[in-house]
């Protein structure tokens, strides 16, 4: 039996630098650590636009489908890249959870340590189990996110640990890209981008991919950036710090954005809207997401859908919209689990008459 060469039907997706490589700042030497991450679907949500009740076409970008269940990886690819060419050995970070396991699968793969500063208690289970199983070295303080946030990057002055928060340059740049993604899933910018915020990074890495696609014609026009936060951790909303901010949403469970000027800017600049949703609210959106598209994302990510829901009389007929889902919903599996509705039936004897009962038959 001879063997033939198989046709190809689709080209394999390369990883987000090399396929935006002329948008990135890379350069040939640039050791590419990748786990090809991006490419994650643009998917259409018809009941959560049945819910708007106009003419409306609403679609999420499931970046919770990433290599490590979030978008993190989209700036982790291009942070520990170019952490690594610059010759670090290790790198730290802060962490409601995602960037923490983010940052510790890209840095091992390249070889790097990865030190990650948690709030103890506070991070979801399933993305704790990833930042120790990639092998992080991972630090549990008695304090919140932004105490952590303060002493990373302290301790990346001080020691030589290179900072991969997103107050490092190079992680915007690569979430940049999935604004790239979305016009070239849609031939354009969507009207509204709904995006829930925490550190207030991933808005305004957004909003630079699509300045940067706008300005080389790839669309000829800006979305309103629409931004979420959880009403108990909503400074960039309330126009003040949350020195103790609380939500069950613990990925954006954040007090003190470190973005929180470059947000304002970008609102100002998109004629955008900033609101709170309250938990009760996020949740409502989690569970639709998934009991009717379908959907399972993190309740964090459901921020965006509550937030679209919100403002819907706002919605312009004939708008598109997209709502960011950011994390993958097995992150948080002790949420999910209170959350499921009431259909496990427990304790069921193994025999065909009681299963059928059971099921109403
Ligand atoms: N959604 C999820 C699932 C997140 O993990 C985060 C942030 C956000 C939204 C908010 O994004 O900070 O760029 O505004 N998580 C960070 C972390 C803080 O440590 O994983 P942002």
């Amino acid at each position: 039996m001879s063997l033939t060469a198989a046709k190809t039907v689709h080209n394999a997706w390369p990883g987000l630098i090399e396929a935006y490589r002329p948008f990135l700042p890379v350069s040939a030497t640039t050791p590419v650590v990748t786990l090809h991450e991006g490419n994650t679907p643009l998917i259409p949500v018809p009941a959560i636009a049945a819910e708007i009740g106009r003419q409306v076409q609403v679609f999420v970008k499931y970046d919770g489908l990433n290599p490590t269940g979030s978008f993190k990886d989209r700036g982790m690819t291009m942070a520990i890249s170019k952490a690594k060419e610059a010759g670090a050995k290790a790198v730290i970070c802060a962490s409601t959870g995602n960037t923490s396991a983010a940052a510790a699968a890209y840095a091992r793969r390249g070889g790097l340590r990865a030190f990650v500063l948690i709030p103890e208690g506070y991070v979801a289970l399933g993305k704790l189990a990833q930042a120790l199983v990639y092998g992080a070295e991972v630090m549990a303080i008695k304090g919140n996110f932004d105490q952590a946030l303060e002493i990373v990057r302290q301790m990346s002055e001080t020691y030589p640990v290179t900072l991969v928060n997103s107050v490092n340059p190079y992680r915007l740049e690569g979430q940049k890209t999935s604004a790239f993604e979305i016009v070239d899933a849609l031939g354009n910018a969507p009207d509204w981008l709904c995006i829930p915020m925490g550190n207030a990074g991933n808005i305004t890495a957004y909003w630079m991919g699509f300045c940067q696609y706008h300005e080389q014609d790839r669309c000829d026009r800006l979305p309103r950036m629409m931004g979420f936060q959880a009403a108990g951790a909503a400074p960039i909303v309330a126009g003040h710090i949350f020195p103790q901010p609380e939500t069950l949403a613990t990925a954006i469970r954040i007090g003190n954005p470190a973005n929180w000027e470059r947000a304002i800017a970008v609102k100002d600049a998109s004629q955008g809207q900033f609101h709170a949703v309250t938990d009760a609210e996020i949740l409502a959106a989690y569970r639709m997401l998934a009991s009717q598209e379908g959907i399972f994302c993190e309740p964090a990510s459901a921020a965006s859908v509550a937030g679209l829901l919100k403002v819907k009389e706002q919605v312009p007929t004939g708008a598109t919209i997209v709502c960011v889902l950011t994390g993958n919903g097995l992150k948080d599996p002790e949420i999910a689990m209170q959350q499921q509705g009431g259909q496990f039936h427990q304790g069921i004897l193994p025999e065909l008459e009681t299963v059928a009962k059971v099921m109403g038959f």
